[in-house]
């Protein structure tokens, strides 16, 4: 307790020694580390997360080293993976995670890995390696890095919005359903023969909107979005055929035709009955 009164009556040179033993006991104290802050992975692929360890001295009686997933949002609670016992030599993987994770653990080589396959978008958070040593509690006992799961752009949903005929206004829409990071869309216009063409004059593409002004002929094609993020790309392949206004004149045509048409069945049905 004196000791206590005496450093609080001189806070400066606390703080000095409290500095300098920081520095000396991370010198000499166990260090773990991951050498990556941030580790991504396509989802349902591997992923091996290293960690290393230096004990203060070669030769230790004992080790434990724990694996613990933390989840982002802060309520819930830490997941332990996996631990392994050394010298028994022991590996407990937790029930969530059997078959799914496992630990390369080297002792000698002071190296903890952690093996994740088939990675889920669960698995999108913090993982940290804990080092246990008897005697050996000063320095940096655990070290943590983020885990990114990144998912494949799916194949886009390209529609047309509007009507396709001379002189209108349409839209092309493509959208992917899912994709992290978010998928960055484009378009591109083939002719029939299959020959990438410029888009038409005036035409704008706003992040997979295509919006096409007075549409004609000469604006038919096939029309393909592609969606891609870091990981992979996915196109959709859209065929415009803009028609002429009469199309649908005829078909209304066609239309009153058919009801003239039951009418006089009507008609016919009526005078045979009377
Ligand atoms: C992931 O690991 C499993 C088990 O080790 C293996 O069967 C599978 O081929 C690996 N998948 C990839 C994409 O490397
Ligand atoms: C639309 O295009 C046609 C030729 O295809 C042209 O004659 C007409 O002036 C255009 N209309 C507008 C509003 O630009
Ligand atoms: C788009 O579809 C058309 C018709 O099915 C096909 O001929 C063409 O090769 C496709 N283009 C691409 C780039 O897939």
């Amino acid at each position: 307790m004196p000791f206590f009164f005496v450093e609080i009556k001189d806070k400066g040179k606390m703080f000095v020694e409290f500095l300098l033993l920081s520095v000396v006991s991370t010198a000499v104290g166990l260090q773990v580390s991951i050498p990556k802050a941030v580790y991504e992975v396509a989802r349902d692929d591997n992923v091996t997360l290293p960690c290393t360890f230096k004990p203060a001295k070669p030769d230790n009686p004992m080790i434990v080293v724990t694996w613990t997933a933390l989840p982002l949002s802060g309520t819930a609670d830490p997941v332990p993976v996996g631990t392994f016992y050394y010298p028994a030599n022991y590996m407990d993987i937790k029930k969530e995670y059997t078959g799914r994770a496992s630990m390369k653990v080297d002792i000698p080589a002071g190296k903890t890995d952690l093996i994740l396959t088939r990675v889920t978008l669960q698995e999108n958070m913090e993982f940290e390696c804990d080092v246990k040593i008897p005697g050996d509690d000063e320095g940096v006992t655990l070290a943590t890095t983020r885990l990114v799961v990144l998912v494949a752009p799916s194949k886009p949903m390209c529609k047309i919005q509007g009507t396709a005929e001379y002189g209108q206004n349409i839209n092309l829409t493509c959208v992917s359903a899912e994709g992290f990071p978010l998928p960055a869309y484009s378009w591109q216009r083939h002719n029939v023969q299959n020959i990438p063409q410029p888009l038409p004059p005036k035409a704008t593409d706003n992040k997979g909107l295509l919006s096409l002004y007075n549409v004609s002929m000469e604006t038919s094609g096939y029309y393909i979005c592609t969606s891609q993020n870091k990981i992979r790309s996915e196109i959709c392949n859209l065929t415009l055929t803009v028609m002429p206004p009469s199309m649908n004149i005829g078909s209304t045509a066609g239309i009153t035709g058919g009801s003239v048409v039951t009418l006089l069945v009507l008609l016919v049905v009526i005078y045979c009955c009377c």
